[in-house]
């Protein structure tokens, strides 16, 4: 299962770069938006790429094909970890099919129904990203998606990965790797309270408590 983080803050990616968990990286337009003082978005982007060796998500905004083929090809030009990132959208898919034609890997982004899964499947994305927070929002279990993309893609053997997204707890981690989800992409916070236990600190308190008294070094 990989592990990748949902933010285009740098300080935040670099914060557990040594641990060997962290596999990429999804931006989005909002993210990228959020660190406007840190410079162009290109700067944004291509110092992520330093810090990941991984894929790194970078999302189009053009509408309509031509405008998405173009951005994709321009953004893909850029580095090569990165991935094209294209809206769920009858255009978007065009841009797909003819983005993965030219050897560009592509994640097909606002997933929210299994239809629309296997339509980026079969147009040949290389990640489709459903949004599970998203779906909680209102009203509707998104784990559920999950659950089910895992079941129509394997039932066919597509290469499509299950990318997880709009992941607002270690509880929506925990189920979609349940599920099966090939990648989970969550906030920093997210992956930060992954670590988190009452009982590890009490344990470590007591531990060292106990090894004071005996007064010894290692
Ligand atoms: C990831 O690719 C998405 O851009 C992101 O997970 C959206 O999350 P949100 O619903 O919390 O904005």
């Amino acid at each position: 299962m990989k592990f990748f983080l949902d933010t285009a803050n740098v300080d935040e990616i670099r914060k557990y770069q040594d641990l060997g968990i962290v596999d990429g990286v999804t931006t989005n337009p909002t993210l990228l938006s959020r660190e406007k003082d840190r410079g162009d978005f290109r700067d944004v982007l291509l110092e992520i790429c330093s810090i990941v060796d991984g894929p790194v998500n970078a999302e189009v905004v053009g509408e309509n094909y031509e405008t998405m083929f173009e951005e994709g090809m321009k953004l893909a030009r850029m580095h090569e970890n990165i991935v094209v990132k294209i809206p769920m959208t009858r255009e978007g898919m065009k841009a797909v099919h003819a983005l993965s034609g030219e050897g560009i890997q592509t994640n097909v982004t606002l997933v929210f129904s299994p239809n629309q899964a296997l339509l980026a499947a079969k147009a040949g994305a290389n990640y489709v990203s459903p949004f599970v927070g998203r779906l909680d929002d209102i009203s509707t279990f998104g784990v559920e998606l999950i659950r089910d993309l895992v079941t129509i893609l394997g039932n066919y053997g597509f290469e499509t990965e299950i990318l997880a997204a709009s992941l607002r707890n270690p509880t929506h981690v925990v189920d979609c790797a349940a599920a099966g989800a090939h990648i989970v992409t969550m906030p920093f916070k997210v992956l930060d309270a992954m670590f988190n236990h009452p009982l590890t600190d009490k344990g470590i308190a007591a531990f060292l408590k106990d090894w004071e008294k005996m007064g010894a070094k290692i």
